[in-house]
Order: structure tokens, then sequence, then C-alpha cells
């Protein structure tokens, strides 16, 4: 593996919604001062780069997803000299920082489309996508039709998400280089990264009814990242997942980008966005096992995630976040962070969040719950309705952390946060969490301190142990002479024999002399074959 990818490795991000993180000002809302001042916090965890959710102005209509200036930061979350203080004090401590990168669309209000919207001959009108009628019937991903009417032109604008967000025109060439400045505006500051939002949806065709993975998807992302002073830039593209695709993107020498996430098992437990659906780990297992060799074959870097700012809580669907939380949220992080791969926490992940239960609309934020909720009320029952959208919207991992028991939860010193609390923050919390002998986050620490001691943990090879099918995940790293055994039991306490023993390094219960035995429901252990 070529020098800059396998350096990869040794990344543990944690990623950072900053509106739900910490306010440093009192007006309720999260801020660049206030992940200043928890780095150490951050760093205690064993982390080693943040992910920064999209900081930029923007008038928030998808909570920063929609830039109305790329080199500008939000009043909201600071100043750019809070940036630039952030920056540094995380390079201090060996932090990198990863920004977002939203270059599918802007926001309605930036200068570009201001002007394109003004007039057919506006410079900036090629900038974007217009038609006399809509070309295509798409929806867009928050309701409604992806093409919406704009009156100064006598045309269509496409919107592939909200009203608010038209798509960028790609195949201007102006475009592209508008793009390729602001990623190097942020490199010159000194960044070392960038998520890239549904970079997939960069090209598209229209004839063909492709809405993304486009003809020019590969030129694009090339001309973008392929750049020579870029080879140290860490990338990862929230992009299509299929196998084709993700080769094609991440391949050493495409020269487009280092990572790309996979999020398939994210859809194990529900049937669409808001029904659950019947599930077992072993089906998440299936899907790990199944990548971990794909991309071992051929030789790319795998993203290992459960959570992020666009799910409700892993735990919550696919483990058990009643009296078995403790137990089932540091067995998924155990099977999911000690496979082959980069590990992305996201933040509240490591104090075992689970999702909230709120009996009212107004207890929600999210663009995409609320298209939904407008869409199906009254067609479905008010009370199913509330269910569906606490079960699926986003606001389940967007509601603010809660670093402690008491009335605003250490979050901020306004009276009320931008965002209720979850509904089990009083039970749910940091000081809480580590007061307490089963600790989540106290796991999380233990779990991040061996992969950064054991190189095994990092590059070596994975294996499964076949023998053990059903309800657990036996794996085994490898690397030269160290051996390390991983044993993840599921739902149901049985008995797992034949195993080969070794000194315990780490379990989340109080057992444990041999790997051979008992194992309780959501029980791990991990073993030196050495
Ligand atoms: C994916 C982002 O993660 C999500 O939060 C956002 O709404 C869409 N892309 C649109 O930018």
């Amino acid at each position: 593996m070529k020098k800059e990818f396998s350096a990869c490795y040794d990344l543990v991000v944690y990623q950072i919604y900053p509106r739900s993180f910490k306010d440093s000002n009192g007006d309720g809302i999260g801020d660049l001062p206030g992940v200043l001042s928890e780095l150490d916090y951050i760093k205690s965890l064993g982390v080693n780069a943040i992910w920064l959710c999209p900081i930029y102005k923007s008038p928030q209509c998808d909570n920063g997803y929609d830039i109305s200036d790329y080199r500008d930061i939000d009043p909201m979350y600071g100043t750019m000299a809070d940036f630039e203080r952030l920056l540094a004090a995380a390079h201090e401590k060996g932090i990198k920082v990863i920004m977002d990168l939203v270059a599918n669309h802007t926001s309605s209000e930036h200068e570009w489309f201001r002007q394109a919207r003004s007039s057919r001959e506006n410079p900036y009108h090629d900038y974007y996508y217009w038609a006399e009628k809509p070309l295509t019937n798409w929806r867009a991903e928050f309701g409604g039709s992806a093409w919406e009417y704009n009156q100064a032109t006598g045309e269509y604008y496409l919107h592939s998400f909200a009203v608010g967000q038209p798509d960028v025109n790609w195949t201007n060439p102006k475009v592209r280089e508008e793009f390729k400045a602001i990623v190097d505006f942020w490199v010159e500051k000194g960044v070392d990264g960038f998520r890239c939002d549904v970079l997939d949806h960069i090209s598209k065709d229209f004839k063909k009814g492709m809405r993304r993975n486009g003809p020019h998807l590969h030129e694009y992302i090339k001309e973008l990242f392929g750049r020579d002073h870029l080879t140290n830039i860490y990338t990862v593209g929230e992009a299509e997942t299929t196998k084709e695709s993700i080769l094609a993107t991440c391949g050493q020498d495409r020269k487009e980008l280092k990572s790309v996430f996979q999020f398939t098992h994210f859809f194990v437990g529900r049937k669409g966005k808001y029904t659950p659906a019947p599930h077992r780990l072993d089906d998440v297992k299936k899907i790990l096992v199944g990548w971990q060799r794909f991309t071992a074959k051929h030789d790319l870097l795998y993203i290992l995630l459960t959570d992020n700012h666009d799910r409700p809580w892993f735990n919550s669907r696919v483990g058990n976040d009643g009296a078995l939380r403790f137990e089932s949220a540091t067995d998924i992080a155990t099977m999911v962070f000690l496979l082959k791969g980069i590990p992305f926490v996201y933040e509240g992940q490591e104090i075992g969040c689970a999702n909230s239960h709120f009996s009212t609309i107004d207890a929600f934020n999210d663009v995409e719950c609320l298209g939904y909720y407008k869409e199906q009320k009254g067609l479905i029952d008010e009370q199913k309705l509330l269910e569906q959208i606490n079960f699926g919207s986003r606001d389940n991992s967007r509601r603010p952390f809660a670093w402690d028991g008491s009335e605003n939860h250490g979050f901020t010193s306004a009276p009320a946060p931008w965002l209720p609390y979850a509904t089990r923050s009083d039970e749910i919390n940091l000081e809480k969490d580590t007061a307490g002998e089963k600790s989540v986050c106290n796991y999380y620490r233990a779990l991040f301190a061996l992969r950064a001691d054991r190189e095994v943990l990092r590059r070596g090879e994975w294996q499964q142990l076949k023998r053990f099918k059903r309800n657990c995940f036996v794996y085994l790293r490898t690397l030269g002479e160290e051996k390390i055994l991983v044993v993840c039991n599921f739902e149901k306490a049985q008995k797992i024999t034949g195993l080969p023993e070794g000194k315990l390094l780490l379990s989340n219960a109080k057992r444990r002399l041999g790997a051979n035995g008992e194992y309780a429901p959501y029980e791990c252990a991990v073993y030196d074959l050495k």
C-alpha cells in the first residue's frame, strides 16, 4: 500500500456536530470556542483527528450543508480567528482537522446563485442547472419536486436536496476551478483533510435519469483532488457504495479519494427510513465481513463506523439500549473498531447515547423529517407518525451533547438549547457514565489505547474464524508474530469453545481467565495469542 494510504491506518477520527457539541457564549448553540475548550476531552478518548460538520457561513436551512460563503465561518460558530485558534491548538495536541466539503450544492443565498438567478445572461447563470421545464421527474431528498421555478429567468433550477440548496453545475469548468480554489484555501490554512458531502452527485446524466454517479464523476474528482500538493491530504467521500464505484474512486493509482464510507450496514433493522424491521447482529456482521474481504482483496482503506449525524443511534436500532445498553454499546464498538480500517466515532456514541421519545413534532428541527411529516400528516395516524419520526429522525443524533446531569447538561448557560436535549440525558451523560463502573466512555478509551499500542490492530491482516457462525463474531488480527483474537458474542448467552487460548487484553465483562466458556449477551473479549 502506498505510504500516504497506509498512514491513514493510524487515524482515529472523532466527528463533531458543532452546533450540538459545546456552547461557549450562552446562545444555546455550540460553537468553535466550545470545541476548543474540550480538546483535552477529545484527546483523552484516544482519537487523533476531528471532522467538523460544516461551520461555514450559511442560512442553516440544512444545518450548514447549505453554504453561502465557503471562505468564512458562520457567526453562530465564531470567527475565522476562532477557527485558526482551534486549528493551531488541535495541531499542538497532535489532532488533525478534517473539514466538510459540500460540492454538490450551495445555499440559494450564495453570491453565485443570487447572480445566477437574476438573469439568463448573468455570467454566473451557468454555475447551476436550469431548464424551461423540469428535465426529470426527480423528487428532492427532503420532499417535493427537485425542480423549483425561478420567476426572474422563467426557468426551473435543480435542487437534489432542499429548495435552498441548488445543485452546482460541475460541467462548467469555471465551477471546477472555484472548488479547486476553495480546497486550496483551506489547505493553505493548514487543514488536514476533507469529508466530501454527496460527492457522487457532482456528475449527472439527465437523459439517462442518473442523478448521481454520472459519466464524468471520476474525471471531476481527479481534477479536484489528484493534484500533487494534495498527496498527503486525507479524503473520505460520501458516495455510492457499490463495489465497482468504490474501486473506481479509491484505487491507489486513481488519484481521486483515499476512502469512501460504506453505509450498507446502516440499513439493517429498518424498512425505509421510518419503519423498524427485524434484525440480528449477525446481519450486520455479514455485511462487515463482505467489506473486510473486498477491501483486503483490492488493498483499499475501509471506514469503521456505526454512527453519524444522518442516522438515529445504531445501538438503539440494532443493539440494546435498555438494560444491556453498556454491554451492547461496547460489544458493537469492539466488533467494529478492531476490524481493519479507520475508526470514525460520532460525538455521543462514546457515552452510549440512545434515541429519544418525544410526543410533539415541535421537538424536531431536521429538514428531512419535517418534510416527511408534512407529506404524511393526515394520511396516517398522528401518534403513529410521531413514532416513526422518533425512530427515524436525524435529530436523534443531533441533540446537544450531555456533559453532565445538571439542568442544561453542561452544554450551554442559555435557558434552552437550539434543539431539546435527548429525552434520556439525565440518565445518559458523560459525568454519570464515567462515574459508574460500567462506563462506555472509559471502555472506548481502553479500546483506542489498545489499538494505538498494537500495530497488529492497525495494519495486521484480518481473518474471520468461520466455525463460529451464529450469534457471535470471532476474528483474528495477525502481523508477523503478533496475533490478537477478538470474540464478540451477540444477543443470546452461549458457550463458545474451541478457541485458541491467550492472555486477556480487554473485555466488557468482569470475567474471564480463558477464551473458552460461557459468554453472556453482548459480552466481548480480546486476547493476545502471541
Ligand atoms: C449529507 C449530509 O451528511 C447531510 O446532513 C446533508 O443533509 C446532505 N448530505 C445534503 O448536503
